[in-house]
């Protein structure tokens, strides 16, 4: 079995200027409605929303990705699992990706500070 190992880490205040400036059009190319209505519903969303961008990148950085064109952010989706625990979602292109490489199950840890958020992805593939 093959590893593939993403981190990355987002500035929150960075996020928030991006929400401020781009608004719903911001927000909607990078996050699914999903998303969106969790990270909406907190006391700051933008540090909700730094930890998935975050986590999207490490997921990315994790299936070794080289990507041509506009990356397709909302196919990499985070979600919870009954513990409360983020659960890596794919579907469209980057789903069609991670089956060529014969990935087999993406693991994610988020975490939040004051001023920045952080993610780290596991990427297990078969072979
Ligand atoms: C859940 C917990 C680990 C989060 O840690 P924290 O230091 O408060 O906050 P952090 O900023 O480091 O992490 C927050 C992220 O942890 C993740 N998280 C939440 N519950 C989790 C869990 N049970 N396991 C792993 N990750 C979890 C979420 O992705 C969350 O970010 P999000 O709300 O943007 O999705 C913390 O609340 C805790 O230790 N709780 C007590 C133990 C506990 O309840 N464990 C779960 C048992 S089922």
């Amino acid at each position: 079995m093959g590893i593939g190992l993403g981190t990355d880490i987002v500035d929150i205040a960075r996020l928030e200027r991006l929400i401020a400036v781009g608004d719903q059009v911001f927000l909607a190319r990078w996050f699914t409605p999903e998303e969106r209505a969790y990270c909406s519903g907190k006391a700051r969303p933008a540090a909700h929303y730094a930890a998935r961008l975050a986590a999207k990148e490490a997921v990315a950085k994790a299936l070794a990705w080289q990507w041509t064109g506009p990356v397709p952010w909302r196919d990499i989706e985070i979600r919870h699992g009954p513990t409360g625990a983020p659960v890596v979602r794919l579907s469209g292109k980057v789903e069609e990706l991670a089956a060529a490489r014969s990935v087999t199950g993406i693991t994610v840890s988020l975490s939040h500070a004051q001023g920045h958020a952080t993610a780290v992805a596991i990427a297990a593939m078969a072979g």
